[in-house]
Formats: structure tokens, C-alpha cells, sequence
């Protein structure tokens, strides 16, 4: 199982302006096969963007099975911490392994683990909580505590035919536990981040050579970043995917850089599929120099990360003119 963790290569996408960029795209998304669960909820309810959470409570699905367990059990979240829809309002809580067998359509999935760190009960002590979150041969989650913030993690994984998606929960030791708020699979088109057969795979920096992410690997997604533009929520994201894009401003370190945006530009969605990202990220951006301006700026981003795993950097460009005032 530590073995494993080696096939993992980190992801963040970051956006910025100022160069013609071909990115070869071509799949579509494939046929969606999406989960949302709300752990230790019973029912259906909807989040503040509209979408559908099935609890995994009595869940009579044959999409999705639970283990029989008598060591976990459900906790309803008492406080109302910042975050109080679903699917945080809820947790199932695990003193021992624990799987989800979820049955999805072959093929790239995205993974999202919703956890909210909260005082759910007297008698639960979230300074606790260490476990590892294993699917198949990839440990998505090592020893993991979760700090003070609620959180979304993201992977990407590709499920082989008539093969089931199984998520292993397990506490580090038989005195902690683990937990968890909602878990949503979202099929991602084929081309996204993985290689494709053909093409030329991502270029390894300080290399001359190419790097093929191949089926049998897993992904981490670690940043999402909009350079120059707003937070994009996982609502408004494009392609069905629900990725979230982060504001870049806390990650760029420069203060007196030029700016441009167009809130005009349409992408051309024949060499840039939907899917790839919003519009939105491409009308806005940062340059190092603008025709009125004739100092060079470096654009710096500091992007903390863990040492001993390979990173996939995707840059989004587009070649925009700054709009007419
Ligand atoms: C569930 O409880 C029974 C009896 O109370 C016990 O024998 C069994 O080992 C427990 N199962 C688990 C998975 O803890
Ligand atoms: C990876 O898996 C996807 C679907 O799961 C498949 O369409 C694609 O051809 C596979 N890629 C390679 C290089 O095997
Ligand atoms: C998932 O769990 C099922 C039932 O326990 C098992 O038959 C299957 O082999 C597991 N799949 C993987 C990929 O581990
Ligand atoms: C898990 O992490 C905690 C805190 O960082 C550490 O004390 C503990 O030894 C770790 N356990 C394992 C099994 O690595
Ligand atoms: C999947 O299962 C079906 C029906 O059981 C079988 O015909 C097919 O060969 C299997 N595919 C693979 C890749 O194992
Ligand atoms: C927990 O594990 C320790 C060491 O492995 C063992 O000594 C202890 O009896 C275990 N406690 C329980 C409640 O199983
Ligand atoms: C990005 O975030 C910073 C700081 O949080 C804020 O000042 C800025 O207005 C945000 N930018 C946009 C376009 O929302
Ligand atoms: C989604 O985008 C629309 C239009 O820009 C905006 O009004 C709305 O607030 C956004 N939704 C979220 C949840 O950010
Ligand atoms: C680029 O700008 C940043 C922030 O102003 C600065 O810390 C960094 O040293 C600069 N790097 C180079 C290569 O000039
Ligand atoms: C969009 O891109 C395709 C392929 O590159 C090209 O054939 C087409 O003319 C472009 N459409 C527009 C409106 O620019």
C-alpha cells in the first residue's frame, strides 16, 4: 500500500495570459454516471447550488453499497459550524475499515471527499481523527488529519470495465477514527488530464523528454487557480465537471503587475472544448507587459507543495486584446 502512493502525480492548474496555446482535446465527456452521497443522512436533499445529495442511510441503491458494520455510526452536526448545508451537516464516523462499494461506468472519475471538522459530539474528539483512504491499489489519503477547516479533496482515478469503485476508510490506529461528510464521483472526458493514445504527453521540466499519465495512475488535485479573475464556483464551472477555481491573488507574489481582462472574448470551442475550463478564466489575466507600459514584470506564483511526488502543471492561455474603454 505504501508503494502505491508512488503512482500518484500531484495536479494544479493555474491560468495565466500571454501565449497561443494548442492544447490537444479532443474526447468528449463520456456518458454521466454521477454520485453525490450525503454520509449519515437518510434521503435526498440539495445543496445551495441546486444540486442532489441520496444519504447514505438506508440507501436502497444498486449504485452503491455500504459494508456491514457495527462500528460505525452516524453524527449530525449540533453546532451549526460555518458551513451548515449538506452534505456537511451530517458525517459517518468509522472506528474501524470500512468500504463504499459504488458501481460506476468504466472510465476517468473525479473523486471528491467533502470533510467538515466539527464538534459533532461531546465525545468525539476531531484532534482524533487520523485514517488513511485507500481506493484500489492508490492510498488517496495517508495518515490524514484534517486540521480546523472544512475541506473538499479532489483525485481522479480511471475504473476499468465491470470494475467497482471501492472506497476504504481506515483509522491509523484502533484508538482513532475516521470520518467523512459526502463523496461525489463526476466522470471527466477522457482527455482532460490523463494522455491519450497519440498524443504527446505533458513535457518534464528540466528534461528533454515527454510524460505519458497513464490509466494506472491516480491524481491529487492541489491547486485551481484563476489568475487575475473571481473564485468560479463548482456550479458555474463548465463542462458538467464542478471544479472549483480558486481566486489566485493569496498565491501570486507581486503587487505591481499589469492586469487585463475581456469580458468579451468567447473561446472557440471547436480547439478549446468547453469542458477544458470556463470562459471565465480565460477573460482575465496577468501579463508582464502591456503596449503602454514598457517595464517587464515576472509573474511569480508560490505554490507550497509536498516534496516526492511528480507534479502536472497546466497553464491555460489565451491570446486576448485588453478590451476598448
Ligand atoms: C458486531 O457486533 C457483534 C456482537 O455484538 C460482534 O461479535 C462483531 O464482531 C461486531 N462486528 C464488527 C465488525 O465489529
Ligand atoms: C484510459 O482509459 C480510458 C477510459 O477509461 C480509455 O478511453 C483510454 O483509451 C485509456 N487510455 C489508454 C492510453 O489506455
Ligand atoms: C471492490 O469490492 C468488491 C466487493 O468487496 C470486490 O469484489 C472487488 O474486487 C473490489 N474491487 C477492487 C477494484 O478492489
Ligand atoms: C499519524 O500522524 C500523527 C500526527 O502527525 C503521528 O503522531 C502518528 O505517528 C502518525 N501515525 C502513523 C501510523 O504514521
Ligand atoms: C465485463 O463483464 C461482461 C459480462 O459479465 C463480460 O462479457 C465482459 O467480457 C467483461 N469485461 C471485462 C473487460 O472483463
Ligand atoms: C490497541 O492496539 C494496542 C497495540 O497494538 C493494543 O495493545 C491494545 O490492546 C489495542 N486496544 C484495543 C482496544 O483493541
Ligand atoms: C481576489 O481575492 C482578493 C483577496 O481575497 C480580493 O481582494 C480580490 O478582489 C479578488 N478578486 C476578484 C476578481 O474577485
Ligand atoms: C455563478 O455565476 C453567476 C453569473 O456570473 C453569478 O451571478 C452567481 O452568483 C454564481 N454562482 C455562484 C454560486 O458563485
Ligand atoms: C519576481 O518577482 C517576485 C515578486 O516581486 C520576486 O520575489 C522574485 O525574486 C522575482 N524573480 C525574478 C526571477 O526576478
Ligand atoms: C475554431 O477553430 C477551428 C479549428 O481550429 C477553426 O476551423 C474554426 O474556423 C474556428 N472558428 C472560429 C469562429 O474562429
Amino acid at each position: 500500500m505504501q508503494n502505491s502512493s508512488r503512482f500518484f502525480v500531484y495536479l494544479f492548474s493555474v491560468s495565466f495570459f500571454f501565449n497561443y496555446l494548442t492544447i490537444t482535446v479532443t474526447a468528449k465527456p463520456s456518458s454521466i454516471n454521477d454520485i453525490m452521497l450525503n454520509c449519515g443522512s437518510s434521503g435526498i436533499s440539495t445543496d445551495p447550488d441546486g444540486r442532489e445529495w441520496t444519504g447514505d442511510v438506508g440507501i436502497h441503491s444498486k449504485f452503491v453499497s455500504l459494508e456491514q458494520s457495527n462500528n460505525t455510526f452516524i453524527l449530525f452536526n449540533p453546532h451549526g459550524s460555518s458551513i451548515d448545508h449538506d452534505p456537511y451537516k451530517t458525517a459517518r464516523i468509522f472506528h474501524s475499515q470500512f468500504t463504499y462499494t459504488i458501481r460506476v461506468s468504466p472510465g476517468q472519475k473525479f473523486i471528491r471527499l467533502y470533510f467538515n471538522p466539527s464538534t459533532y459530539h461531546d465525545n468525539f474528539d476531531m484532534s482524533k481523527a487520523f485514517f488513511t483512504v485507500t481506493t484500489g491499489p492508490f492510498t488517496l489519503l495517508s495518515n490524514f488529519s484534517i486540521g480546523s477547516k472544512s475541506l473538499v479533496k479532489e483525485f481522479c482515478v480511471n475504473v476499468l470495465q465491470n470494475q467497482t469503485l471501492n472506497i476504504t476508510f481506515t483509522p491509523s490506529t484502533n484508538t482513532s477514527y475516521a470520518f467523512i461528510n459526502g463523496i461525489e464521483i463526476v466522470s471527466m472526458p477522457t482527455s482532460l488530464y490523463y494522455s491519450q493514445f497519440g498524443d504527446k504527453g505533458a513535457r518534464l521540466v528540466g528534461h528533454n523528454s515527454q510524460f505519458h499519465i497513464q490509466n494506472n495512475s491516480a491524481l491529487e488535485m492541489i491547486y485551481r487557480l484563476n489568475v487575475g479573475g473571481h473564485s468560479i464556483s463548482p456550479i458555474n464551472d463548465s463542462g458538467n465537471l464542478f471544479r472549483k477555481w480558486l481566486n489566485h491573488t493569496n498565491f501570486f507574489l507581486a503587487s505591481n503587475v499589469n492586469s487585463i481582462s475581456n469580458g468579451a472574448i468567447q473561446i472557440n470551442s471547436t480547439s478549446i472544448p468547453p469542458y477544458t475550463a470556463p470562459k471565465e478564466v480565460y477573460q482575465t489575466a496577468r501579463t508582464t507587459r502591456t503596449s503602454e507600459d514598457n517595464k517587464r514584470y515576472n509573474l511569480t506564483w508560490r505554490l507550497p507543495v509536498d516534496s516526492g511526488f511528480k507534479y502536472l502543471v497546466r497553464l491555460h492561455f489565451c491570446k486576448i486584446q485588453p478590451e476598448v474603454k
